[in-house]
């Protein structure tokens, strides 16, 4: 099966303890660290923001991945880039205006920051066409964004085909990232789908034997 590389969510970390928490998951070898980022409004949650991302960010060696859940991510990025994201992925969703998202895109790069564009289990990979000559990554939620631990839903896994379908026929270079629910067996689908990056927070914040259970997810 194809090579994925593992991006652990620290939303269900044990914040008392975020460094050693962070670290464990460095150790594992992991190359990104996501960043959920969620506003209260765009998302019924809310989570935390560039000032933990600044504290944080210098402390590990992993990609700084930041999932900005929020409705006016034009207004955050530059806070963002400051405290050290080295990858933003926004939402399609937050905005009506379709000029905005071409907006946010032309931001993340003018900062030399690696741009993602994200879509919920309801927007289709048709809506998101117009950019994806001008990313780097595509996040394809598996679940409706705000709360971990949710159950997976395999909408994502045509999107995930379709995604690998159009980056082949068009010679596009953005990475594909799913978020939400992944576990030793949804990532296997998710694999086998052409994913190139799983998101996953509970199923390893939560896990006894995390050595084990990350070997799950990649062998
Ligand atoms: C959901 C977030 C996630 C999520 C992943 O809104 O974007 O990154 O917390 O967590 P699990 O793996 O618990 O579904
Ligand atoms: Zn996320």
């Amino acid at each position: 099966m194809k090579k994925v590389e593992i991006a652990p969510s620290i939303l269900n970390a044990d914040f008392k303890n975020l460094e050693s928490e962070i670290k464990k998951v460095e150790d594992l070898g992991v190359k990104f660290l996501h960043f959920d980022v969620m506003d209260g409004h765009f998302v019924p949650n809310i989570s935390f923001g560039a000032p933990i991302l600044a504290s944080i960010s210098k402390i590990h060696n992993m990609i700084n991945d930041v999932h900005l859940m929020i409705s006016d991510p034009l207004k955050y990025v530059p806070d963002f880039a400051k405290a050290g994201a080295d990858l933003i992925t926004f939402h399609y969703e937050s905005y009506e205006e379709k000029e905005k998202i071409l907006e946010t895109i032309k931001l993340i790069k003018s900062l030399n920051i690696k741009c993602g564009i994200s879509i919920k289990p309801a927007t289709t990979v048709e809506e998101i066409l117009p950019y994806l000559d001008k990313v780097d990554l595509v996040l394809v939620m598996s679940v409706e964004p705000g709360f971990g631990g949710q159950k997976f839903n395999p909408v994502a896994l045509e999107k995930i085909k379709e995604l690998n379908r159009l980056k082949d026929e068009n010679n596009y270079h953005y990475l594909i990232e799913v978020d939400g629910g992944i576990n030793a067996e949804t990532a296997i689908s998710c694999r086998s789908a052409g994913v190139d990056i799983l998101v996953c927070g509970t199923y390893l914040y939560r896990s006894k034997n995390l050595k084990e259970d990350y070997e799950k997810l990649i062998k």
